[in-house]
């Protein structure tokens, strides 16, 4: 059984560095989180998960741990993390923290002992071969580097060595089977920082690259699985509140392992994105091009390749779990300018609709930009998404009294520039209509995160879509034309953006227009 608090879970992501200040060091800070608990509140959302805060060189933003146990001091203190903790429970709210399973830093101490020429307990932590002229069977390997006489298997960066989980195929002397003591010692150090961070007050972890773990594991990925039975299955029995969402992006096969909500990823040409965003990532200094997703005004695109990806995998997770829509987040372009504020309320009034726990990434409540600016601790084109929190119009936005050459990232223009405090005072602005539509999901549970999704009407070169969420009936038109809707019941509308109305049992969607019908009593 899963937490009993995800049924009514809406999220919100927060990139710490980015949110808010309250040193005036530059840097976003925990305290900056906790300061805020009461806007992520206002917005509906009652639970967070905030990216990697821990002892890090940040050569990937964080996602290079070299101490699981301790907050980066940059953030604050481990403190600071239980008071964050205690605050936000108060508030209702949960906290699910960044766990990097797959991989450390290069600096981390396991890594450091596990490089020394002499054999000691984590010599067998990560995977090396047994040469130092080895390649690493198809993986990418570094060597050169460590007295140790081998090479040693890469999971992302340069600086990111992977952990040892083991192989399912094993063709070379030096990968070892997934039940070696060395692998299930890598098991057992996860589960112990898991506890660690539970015991403290957290309410579970968004898993990095969760389908990472066993190397040569092919797509069915049935000896990574095997390995999150074990990790998983041991925590859920332990904290039986804990919650865990996969980066995985396959919920038929992360919601069979013990993960209690998978994420929809953003791919290119992927069903998701081919709603959202679907351009090519512009170069620096280049504008966005045209957006033929499905929301954009001006494409021709209808639901088929979204539902010929989403359906068979939501039907395989259905029953086992959620699989959750994001507004974006700190891997991928901001959904903003891609498309204009009609267009992105259209979207966010889909994922407010659409089954699993919907997550909402910093900044998108305002409809934050994509900026360019320089690379900044391996985000590349990430960093556009990584900007600060755009709080209101005084110094660097509100977020940080430091100079503004010290931010973290620097805050764009003013002029032009959404900001919540302005967007708070006009009862028509986009953080209003986001406030607006996720109480409409909480107030109704057909809306509801397990509610049963089926499509209505998604007719292939139509761009009218239309799905029943348990008794309601939700409709889309972000075409320029009015279109028309058969229903197959007595209908009132419940909510509406744009012109629509019901007439001799149809629905007629006028131009850019959502609809969310209940059955008449
Ligand atoms: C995940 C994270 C990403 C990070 C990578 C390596 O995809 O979301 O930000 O760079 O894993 O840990
Ligand atoms: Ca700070």
């Amino acid at each position: 059984m899963a937490a009993s608090w995800l049924s009514k879970a809406v999220f919100y992501e927060i990139y710490p560095q980015s949110f808010f200040d309250t040193n005036a060091d530059g840097v976003g800070d925990l305290p900056g989180v906790t300061e805020k608990l009461d806007y992520v509140k206002s917005l509906g959302c009652n639970a967070l998960w905030l990216n990697p805060c821990f002892d890090s060189p940040f050569k990937d933003a964080g996602y290079d741990v070299r101490d699981y146990k301790k907050v980066a001091p940059r953030y604050g203190t481990n403190d600071d993390m239980k008071a964050l903790f205690a605050a936000a429970h108060k508030k209702g709210i949960r906290v699910l923290l960044d766990l990097v399973p797959g991989h450390t830093s290069e600096q981390h101490p396991w890594f450091r002992e596990s490089g020394k020429a002499e054999e000691n307990e984590f010599s067998h932590r990560y995977i090396w071969t047994d040469n130092a002229f080895a390649r690493g069977d198809g993986m990418p390997f570094i060597g050169g580097e460590m007295p140790r006489n081998g090479t040693y298997i890469i999971n992302f960066f340069k600086s990111q060595p992977a952990l040892n989980y083991g192989y399912r195929d094993i063709h070379e002397p030096w990968q070892k089977p997934i039940d070696d003591p060395a692998c299930l010692a890598t098991r057992e150090a996860m589960k112990d920082i898991m506890r660690f961070w539970l015991d403290m007050g957290c309410d579970g972890f968004r898993v990095d690259m969760a389908d990472s773990l066993v190397k040569n594991d092919g797509n069915e990925k049935l000896a990574t699985m095997e390995v999150w039975k074990d990790i998983a299955g041991a925590i859920h029995a332990e904290y039986p509140e804990a919650a865990l969402v996969s980066e995985w992006n396959n919920p038929g096969q992360a919601l069979s392992c013990g993960f209690d909500m998978d994420f929809y990823l953003d791919w290119r040409g992927n069903g998701y994105s081919v709603m959202f965003r679907d351009y090519d990532i512009p170069k620096f200094g280049e504008k966005i091009g045209k957006n033929n997703s499905y929301f954009s005004l001006g494409s021709d695109r209808d639901v088929s390749g979204f539902l010929k990806d989403f359906l068979p995998r939501y039907e395989a997770g259905k029953d086992k779990g959620l699989w959750c829509l994001i507004s974006g987040n700190h891997d991928t372009v901001r959904v903003a300018p891609g498309l204009d504020d009609r267009e992105r309320r259209l979207a966010f009034a889909f994922l407010y609709t659409m089954p699993g726990a919907p997550f909402l990434y910093y900044g998108d409540e305002i409809g934050m930009p994509y900026r360019w600016v320089p690379t900044k601790e391996g985000g590349y084109q990430r960093t556009g998404s990584r900007t600060p929190m755009q709080w209101d119009r005084s110094e660097n936005m509100g977020f940080s009294a430091a100079d503004p050459e010290r931010l973290y990232l620097p805050v764009g223009p003013l002029e032009g520039a959404p900001t919540v405090a302005d967007q708070e005072k006009d009862p028509g602005s986009f953080l209003n209509f986001v406030r607006e539509i996720i109480a409409l999901r909480q107030s109704n549970d057909d809306l509801g995160n397990y509610s049963p999704f089926r499509v209505y009407s998604a007719e292939e070169g139509s761009r009218l879509f239309a799905y029943k969420r348990g008794g309601m009936l939700v409709a889309v038109n972000p075409s320029a034309e009015e279109l028309v809707l058969e229903l197959d019941g007595d209908y009132e509308i419940l909510y509406a953006i744009g012109d629509s109305r019901t007439e001799n049992g149809r629905l007629l969607l006028g131009r850019q227009s959502f609809a969310v019908l209940k059955p008449r009593v």
